[in-house]
């Protein structure tokens, strides 16, 4: 008998994903770089220095130890959870329980999805920044609940105005995102925000999720500060915190919720039925990283505040004039007059060989702004820079 080939038709969750918008771009890049031109990709987010030699050390050992050849426990090693505990006590001042307030995750990006799909039905609200970081759309997506955007605009320092969002959203909103230090504009939180942000989740029942991807780096001598820090923060969220930035350990995959402890019971939970959690080797390097020496943390910051430095000092020089990053390691910059971020982002690919983000591919307000990454050597950033300023588009 002729064996039956079964037609593959995909769940209907699958068509709600939202379209990867920098997909394309990426191919095109690439398809420069094939044809031969030498191009400085700003364009991505992905740090380009390699982790601490201490960090590799502890995994090549750790590696070797046959314990870490079993299945490590489910939800992590309380090792780990005690590494990141006492982190966050170091560098905050926040009291976490290893046992019940920390979720060990394969990087952020899995708990940004997971925390929708632990709180949202269908027909829920999750209030997302705009421009914001595309990992959010997805899980909220994949939980079939609605997307409300929070505008972020420069004029309010690229924080969300609360004032504004209609009350109908408001009593369906269940869940939001914050990212500060922010991708892609870059903007820092202070404690009024974060203060104002906490009485109004209490006011509405609406649970905070921080992204604070970019946690550990913040310039000119200011230490971003952690949503965790303000008094009631545990009352009403979790925080996100990723090894991939602080540590340059993104192909690693380790990052942690933490707070309260009814929001990482669900996690965990949800995790039991899809992980056995993390190769321990992995766990137990990120532990060294979390309990070592932290100067490789502060050296890192050093080098991108100085490739700011160099490559505003150089942006300015031609005339892209734009406030220059408080952390992250983004540069969001606004595009001249008679352009969309993306017709901009294509010009400067195809003329000048430089790779940005259009700032379309963050969400609607992200229009008329262009990201560039400070991941490339200061010699390239400045070179990237004269290649944009020989095009004579600003007039400097
Ligand atoms: C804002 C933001 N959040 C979270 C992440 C997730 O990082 P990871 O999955 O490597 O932990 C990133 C990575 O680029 C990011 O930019």
């Amino acid at each position: 008998m002729k064996p039956t080939i079964p037609t593959i038709v995909p769940a209907d969750r699958m068509n709600g994903l939202p379209k990867q918008f920098f997909a394309a771009l990426v191919a095109r890049a690439q398809a420069r770089v094939a044809a031969g031109h030498d191009v400085i990709n700003l364009g991505q987010g992905n740090p380009d220095l390699p982790t601490a030699p201490h960090i590799v050390a502890a995994l090549q050992e750790a590696a070797a130890n046959p314990l870490y050849h079993r299945y490590p426990p489910f939800q992590g090693y309380r090792f780990l959870k005690e590494a990141v505990a006492e982190r966050y006590m170091a560098d905050y001042g926040v009291e976490l329980d290893p046992d019940t307030e920390v979720a060990v995750l394969f990087g952020g990006k899995t708990g940004l999805v997971e925390i929708s799909q632990v709180l949202l039905n269908p027909g829920d609200v999750c209030l997302v920044p705009d421009p914001g970081y595309p990992d959010y759309w997805s899980g909220v997506a994949l939980a079939g609940a609605e997307m409300v955007m929070m505008p972020l605009h420069e004029a309010n320092g690229y924080l969300p105005d609360y004032e504004r969002i209609d009350a109908a959203c408001l009593a369906r909103a269940k869940l939001m995102f914050l990212n500060y230090p922010n991708n892609p504009t870059s903007a820092v939180a202070d404690r009024p925000f974060y203060e104002e942000t906490i009485r109004f989740a209490e006011r509405n029942g609406i649970v905070v999720a921080s992204d604070f991807a970019y946690g550990a780096i913040g310039f000119d001598g200011h230490r971003p500060i952690s949503f965790l820090e303000l008094p009631g923060a545990k009352e009403v969220g979790v925080e996100f915190y990723t090894m991939s930035k602080t540590y340059n350990m993104a192909g690693w995959r380790v990052a942690f919720a933490v707070g309260n402890a009814e929001i990482i019971r669900l996690i965990n939970l949800m995790q039991d039925h899809m992980y056995v959690s993390l190769f321990g080797a992995v766990q137990a390097a990120a532990a060294a990283a979390l309990t070592g020496p932290q100067e490789c943390v502060r050296e890192l910051c050093a080098v991108y505040e100085s490739r700011r430095n160099a490559l505003y000092a150089e942006l300015h020089r031609i005339g892209w004039n734009a406030q220059p990053p408080a952390g992250s390691f983004f540069g969001w910059l606004p595009v001249p007059a008679g352009f969309t971020s993306a017709s901009f982002a294509d010009l400067l690919l195809e003329q000048a060989n430089v790779v940005t983000a259009p700032g379309i591919g963050f969400g609607e307000h992200g229009q008329g702004y262009v990201r560039l990454g400070l991941l490339a050597p200061e010699e390239r950033l400045i070179e990237a820079a004269e290649r944009i300023g020989a095009l004579g588009l600003f007039g400097g």
